[in-house]
């Protein structure tokens, strides 16, 4: 039974998935500290509580370019969503709009722009990467605007692909991957008959659209690879910014320079993130990332954070540190292999409880009254002392 959004859908897509998909989402790259130091330094945050203060209305709605959310979280850029669920980032995306919050889709996703915007009423936010191929870059920037997508989140903490140990383990890359995934494929009917039959087609839909024939998974990790741009610098981003005229949000800022030259840049919004401990391992938690970056660049854009958060207590903690709004990456993709379309948007009413009773405990009646005061100061100074 699914009671607790930070465990147990964990556990139930375990049992679902096979180990391939699952360790890929699950895990992150070399000896992964900075994954579990995500986890562990957010849970770390010590909330203030306050008591007596007539808490009776509370509203955790927000806005962001313009948009409103009724709550501070969006669904992040996962790539291969769709493989956890029959057309997952469909489902995913009707579970984020229904719940009034954004979806965002990575370039990497198995169904296409076009798919994902014709089957929900708000407008999706898109996931690109810098790739050396500036021609799929256009193409898919060209898709993403005639499907009505006005926010862009650019990923650049992926110059090179980090080093994924598991991956290599459980045959999601690797010479004997193929025959690992049809063997364990087969070990779970529900997921093989669910997503493997019915769930087609398994490509990147982004990338067939512009290469105008399917692309296989296998093809995933050596196009990704041969892709990534380690020459990319803050220039190359102008053309993009000429390109590209809604909301544009860098995603993977970890230090305050880097927030200040975003800034200079231009952009809208930054995403303070180690993408889930998945790049380079070693680099401090969003946790301890967080508070510096915000002192640093709060009031000059808008601050989006993610990485370890998996409850509505973690959402209201980013926000205390001064996070605008959260991004949520394995929390759903948990509840999305569980049940689909209704685990997400399950998922999605817990974060909203969690987060009703962390305001009601430290006395804010509104998001903006979340701030470094929701704090016990000793929580937030231990974790920076030892940063
Ligand atoms: C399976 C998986 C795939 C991901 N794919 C992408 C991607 O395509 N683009 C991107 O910008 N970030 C990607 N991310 C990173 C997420 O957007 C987000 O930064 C991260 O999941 C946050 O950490 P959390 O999972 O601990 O919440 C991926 C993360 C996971 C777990």
């Amino acid at each position: 039974m699914i009671i607790s959004a930070s465990t147990d859908y964990r556990q139930a897509a375990k049992r679902r998935l096979p180990p391939f998909l699952f360790h890929y989402a699950d895990g992150g790259s070399y000896a992964e500290h900075t994954l579990r130091r995500n986890v562990d330094d957010l849970r770390d945050v010590a909330l203030r509580q306050r008591v007596l203060k007539d808490m009776s209305s509370l509203s955790l709605e927000t806005e962001l370019f313009g948009e409103k959310l009724a709550m501070p979280v969006a669904l992040a850029p996962v790539g291969l969503a769709g493989m956890y669920a029959r057309r997952g980032e469909v489902q995913a995306a009707r579970a984020a709009t229904k719940k009034g919050i954004p979806f965002t889709l990575s370039t990497v996703s198995v169904c296409p722009i076009a798919e994902v915007a014709a089957a929900v009423e708000r407008p999706i936010w898109f996931q690109l990467y810098v790739l050396k191929d500036r021609g799929f870059m256009k193409h898919v920037l060209k898709r993403a605007k005639e499907a009505g997508v006005k926010t862009l989140i650019f990923t650049v903490d992926m110059p090179v692909p980090g080093a994924r140990y598991r991956d290599a383990h459980s045959g999601m890359s690797g010479k004997n991957g193929p025959m690992k995934r049809m063997l364990q494929a087969a070990m779970h009917p529900l997921w093989a008959w669910d997503v493997g039959v019915h769930g087609r087609p398994h490509d990147l839909g982004n990338v067939s659209d512009y290469r105008g024939k399917p692309t296989e998974l296998e093809d995933y990790i050596a196009w990704l690879g041969n892709n990534f741009d380690p020459a990319i610098s803050w220039k190359d981003l102008e053309w993009i910014r000429e390109f590209w005229d809604g909301p544009m949000i860098i995603k993977g800022i970890l230090d305050p320079e880097d927030a200040r030259d975003a800034v200079r840049f231009g952009a809208d919004g930054i995403v303070v993130s180690n993408h889930g401990g998945r790049q380079l391992d070693g680099v401090p938690s969003t946790a301890r990332a967080l508070p510096a970056i915000a002192d640093a660049v709060k009031g000059d854009l808008t601050i989006l954070a993610d990485s370890g958060v998996r409850s509505g207590l973690d959402v209201v903690r980013m926000i205390a540190m001064g996070a605008d709004t959260a991004l949520i990456g394995r929390a759903f993709i948990y509840a999305l292999a569980t049940a689909g379309e209704a685990g997400v948007a399950h998922l999605l009413e817990l974060f909203e409880k969690e987060m009703k009773v962390a305001m009601t405990l430290t006395g804010a009646r509104t998001i903006a009254d979340l701030s470094s005061e929701s704090l016990v100061s000793s929580g937030i100074a231990a974790i920076n002392q030892s940063s």
